[in-house]
């Protein structure tokens, strides 16, 4: 993989090094200065991470430029025409995708293992019934390390993999629960005779006084949702969980770190946020207002579910999910959503204005994303919950990548100090 040779010069005492420059299969080829702390005593400096790739991975592509997204080599439009969540899961998590023998299987696997243990569930009523439902998640995932202790060891594949079954079919269990604190509702077991989305909406939505039939529209839209959002390489969350994983923390207590990580509005919080912005702009005779205000850099708003790190272009997963918000809201009889007709006069203002195109900035994964969730009763509060439910598959898979890999070390970035040099400490009476 390597191929070329950098040569680095210092420009002072004329010492010079050469660096390997490594490329992958697609994609940028990177720099590879491990050794430039020993060579000429410097580390790289690059907040944010502009252009440092932190690891080598297999799973996930992005081409920024092009807006493309492959899952494992896959194109992201053929996984949401043809898959299902579970089976980009198996994808995901295991590099190939399955025969129907292993779908089957890994199913199963997924499908028995939704129950959580009644003490866990009891956890729930310490919470305030107002607490926001990721502060629950993020809580409640930490804390299934107390209950596994039997199979644990990171350093044993069966026990990996046994993991994975197990945060994969108990999360939305959990966000359920969550949900149910909320509203004062009983909580509602999975059932395990329905598919992944259409448990989660049974455990979301049913009651125990009335029977509650999933609607398939629902469950299909919520299946797509989750394909789109299985993924995204090395993203912030994504990081995190590889970070905590790398210091051999137990992998839930890496997945309740991607959790957190994911909750800011700059990342998967940007789905609640994108509605909450577009009940504040009310009209379209308000868009302009708020374009200046997204444009004023003296006014801290920002055009949410705009914008992206990686993606100069189209994000392909916003086209996939525009096309089908007005499949959903037509199919459930809500094609005059008012905050739908909204969003696409925004995006269509914003797309024509110097500042938006001059920057490169177009509609994300969660422009769209927060109108479908409502059209199938999620409320905003569990916009974010329903990403980390999806994400958690790609978190599981970059983990497991991680773990497995034998050169793997631990994440433990530098810094450029720039406090105060050694001084003497001063005694409290002479300050
Ligand atoms: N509205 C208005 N201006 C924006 C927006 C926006 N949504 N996004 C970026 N800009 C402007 C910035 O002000 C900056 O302008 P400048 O060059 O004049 O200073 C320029 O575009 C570059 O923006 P940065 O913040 O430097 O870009 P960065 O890559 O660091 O941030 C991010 C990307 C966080 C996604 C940003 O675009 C943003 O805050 N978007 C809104 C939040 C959002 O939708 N987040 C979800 C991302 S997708 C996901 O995580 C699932």
């Amino acid at each position: 993989m390597s191929e070329k040779k950098f040569e680095l010069t210092c420009l002072e005492t004329g010492k010079k090094s050469t660096a390997e420059v490594r490329s992958g299969t697609l994609g940028p080829s990177v720099l590879s200065i491990a050794s430039l702390p020993k060579e000429h005593g410097l580390f790289a400096f690059d907040p944010g991470f502009m252009a440092t790739a932190s690891c080598e991975s297999k799973i996930t592509f992005i081409d920024g430029e092009a807006g493309v997204l492959l899952y494992r080599g896959i194109p992201i439009e053929q996984l949401a025409e043809k898959s299902s969540f579970l089976e980009v899961a198996y994808l995901l998590v295991n590099g190939e995708l399955p025969t129907a023998e292993q779908l089957a299987e890994f199913t199963h696997a997924i499908q028995y293992h939704t129950m959580i243990n009644e003490s866990l569930l009891r956890f729930f009523n310490g919470f305030q019934y107002n607490a926001h439902p990721m502060a629950m998640l993020s809580g409640v995932v930490a804390s299934l390390a107390a209950f596994y202790h039997d199979s644990m060891d990171i350093n044993n594949p069966r026990h990996r993999e046994i993991f994975a079954h197990r945060i994969i079919a108990k999360i939305p269990t959990i966000a359920a629960a969550a949900y149910k604190h909320a509203l004062g509702q009983p909580f509602i077991y999975p059932r395990n005779d329905l598919d992944y989305c259409a448990n989660l909406l049974h455990m979301f939505f049913a009651v125990p006084c009335e029977p509650y039939e999933v609607d398939p529209v629902s469950a299909q839209a919520l299946d797509l949702l989750f394909i789109l959002h299985a993924d995204h390489e090395q993203n912030a969350s994504t990081s995190t969980v590889r970070l905590a994983g790398s210091t051999g923390a137990n992998p839930y207590a890496a997945i309740s770190a991607g959790i957190s990580a994911l909750w800011g509005p700059a990342h998967g919080g940007a789905n609640e946020a994108v509605l909450a912005m577009l009940e504040q702009i009310g009209t379209v005779e308000n868009v302009p207002k708020f374009i200046a205000r997204a444009k004023d850099r003296n006014d801290p708003f920002r055009l949410m579910g705009f914008g992206h790190r990686v993606y100069k272009n189209y994000d392909p997963r916003a086209t996939i999910i525009r096309a089908m918000c007005h499949k959903v809201l037509a199919k459930l009889g809500k094609s005059d959503n008012p905050l739908f007709e909204l969003a696409l006069r925004l995006e269509e203002i914003a797309l024509k204005d110097e500042y938006f195109v001059e920057r490169r900035l177009y509609p994300n994964v969660d422009f769209y994303s927060g109108i479908i969730y409502s059209a199938i009763g999620i409320p905003q509060s569990m916009f974010t919950v329903m990403f980390a439910i999806a994400r958690t598959v790609g978190w599981v898979a970059h983990w497991q990548e991680m773990i497995s890999d034998p050169t793997m070390k631990i994440g433990r970035p530098r810094q450029l100090y720039t406090g105060p040099t050694q001084r003497d400490y001063v005694e409290i009476d002479k300050r």
